[in-house]
């Protein structure tokens, strides 16, 4: 496996796989890798001749009071789970070769963004959007890999690439989750353990939603309501959304339908976690 932050070498290394005739696909990351990360390289190397994985903590998609500094940088451990995982290649570039001096173009993507993070984290979005698209254009990749515990932005990447007429496909893959059904996240690092065991009240509302709606509950405020209860049971969890939403639009729905998104956001402690849980309706 080659580890480089060159633009050239990638794109030398990606032509001489193309020019063989392999499939390339790309998974994009922030580094501090676990085991949702491994399953999506692993899942790219399923289905892909050259797989790429990307490193890069983008500054464009972090607000002013984020964890921009402090989110944890990891790279010799982060390669070797790429190596293990099957990777080709791993991209890690400097900051500064990616957004170089008078770097002055963005990508807003409307609409699917304006609610739930896009409310939330100001910005957020528009800083996903451009480097995601800034690294689809290094990689020149067929296939990107995504992970569905992020719902929000792989369906803002879905809309970018559709209006942009980006050549990717992109693949949305299931979310991991410990055995008491946490979902890994490279911010559950940051956790004591006493608020380890607080943050699974956000898994615990998504499930309570599932149950309670195909059970046949048909006011979707009552959902609602019982997932907050959930969500605010233990002390320290601070709410930021509990929402029923439409998959495809994320409008926020006032009666059921065959086919749902439970999402929800919270704080535990300084850690802002996110979750969310595809409904379905027999
Ligand atoms: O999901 C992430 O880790 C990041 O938002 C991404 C897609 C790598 C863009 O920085």
């Amino acid at each position: 496996m080659l580890a480089t932050p060159s633009l050239t070498e990638l794109r030398q290394h990606v032509a001489q796989a193309r020019a063989k005739g392999l499939k390339v696909g790309l998974v994009p990351t922030m580094g501090a890798l676990h085991a949702g990360h491994r399953s999506l390289v692993e899942t790219c190397r399923s289905e892909c001749g050259f797989v790429v994985a990307t490193i890069f903590v983008n500054p464009t998609q972090f607000g002013p009071n984020e964890d921009f500094t402090r989110y944890p940088r990891t790279l010799e451990a982060d390669l070797e789970m790429c190596r293990a995982a099957g990777a080709d290649l791993v991209f890690h570039p400097e900051t500064a070769s990616v957004y170089p001096e008078g770097f002055s173009t963005y990508v807003d993507v409307e609409g699917i963004t304006a609610r739930l993070e896009g409310e939330s984290r100001p910005g957020h979005f528009r800083g996903v959007a451009t480097v995601v698209l800034k690294l689809f254009n290094m990689a020149q990749a067929d296939v990107a890999y995504f992970g569905q515990k992020d719902y929000q932005q792989q369906l803002l990447i879905r809309t970018m690439c559709r209006d942009l007429d980006v050549p990717i496909e992109i693949r949305t893959c299931p979310t991991i989750r410990e055995p008491d059904g946490l979902a890994l996240s490279s911010r559950n690092r940051y956790l004591s353990p006493a608020e380890r065991a607080k943050a699974l009240s956000l898994s615990k509302a998504l499930r309570m939603a599932e149950r309670l709606l195909q059970a046949g509950e048909k006011n979707v405020s009552a959902v609602r309501a019982a997932m907050m209860a959930v969500l605010e049971e233990p002390t320290g969890v601070r709410v930021d959304y509990a929402s029923v939403s439409d998959p495809h639009t994320l409008a926020e729905l006032t009666t059921p339908q065959p086919e749902m998104v439970a999402l929800v956001a919270a704080r535990v402690g300084t850690t802002r976690l996110i979750d969310n849980l595809w409904i379905s309706i027999p």
